[in-house]
């Protein structure tokens, strides 16, 4: 059977989120910046319960329309700015996978302490995030960046799962570090 991603002209879940599924049971989830929707659909179809936001009413109408031809009943959509971090509910788990560099720094601070307010006991957080570095400075306008070891310090007194901060490629060839964060919250 063809995958719900392919069917829609969607690329398939990001490779972060595959993995860390191989590891965490379906729960309640909340997928931050989650365009299209390519993370929530795998999510849902693993059995996971999905809440996806997006500040962008065009990709949230895309995902909507999909679960309406399909009828999936697992995934709620709506629009929402993460920068007001103000999470709705607690969750097992949060996905931020390359959202994060797009909002203004002066909120990454309040949008992680939301994300890791409203996680469960045992629940993760999944973020993947680009970085500045001295060895490979970001050729990408982005508003955010991390610094080397700045995300893992937010999840001091957590699990962390998988912590890396590798070179990655961007669509267009760039090359940039990305930091990728599993953590899980005591409990
Ligand atoms: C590069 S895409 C990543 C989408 C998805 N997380 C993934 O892994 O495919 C970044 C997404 O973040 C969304 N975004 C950017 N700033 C946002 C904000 N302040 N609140 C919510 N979503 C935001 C964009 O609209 C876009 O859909």
């Amino acid at each position: 059977m063809q995958d719900l991603n392919s069917r829609y002209g969607l690329n398939q879940a990001h490779s972060e989120v595959v993995k860390a599924c191989e590891i965490i049971a379906p729960c309640d989830a909340f997928d931050m910046g989650c365009s299209s929707g390519r993370n929530a659909l795998y999510l849902s179809q693993l059995g996971f319960k999905v809440t996806a936001v997006d500040a962008n009413p065009q990709a949230i109408a895309t995902l909507q329309s999909i679960i309406r031809q399909e009828s999936i009943d697992t995934i709620t959509p709506r629009v929402y700015d993460i920068q007001q971090a103000r999470i709705d509910a607690d969750y097992g788990l949060i996905v931020c996978t390359v959202t994060l560099m797009f909002i203004d720094p002066s909120r990454v601070e309040a949008v992680l302490s939301d994300m890791r307010r409203r996680t469960l006991a045992g629940g993760y957080n999944l973020i993947v995030c680009a970085m500045d570095t001295a060895d490979y400075p970001c050729p990408m306008n982005f508003p955010f960046t991390l610094a080397p070891g700045e995300l893992s310090s937010h999840y001091q007194d957590w699990d962390l799962v998988n912590y890396n901060e590798d070179l990655g490629t961007m669509h267009n060839g760039a090359e940039l570090q990305f930091a990728t964060l599993l953590a899980r919250k005591p409990g």
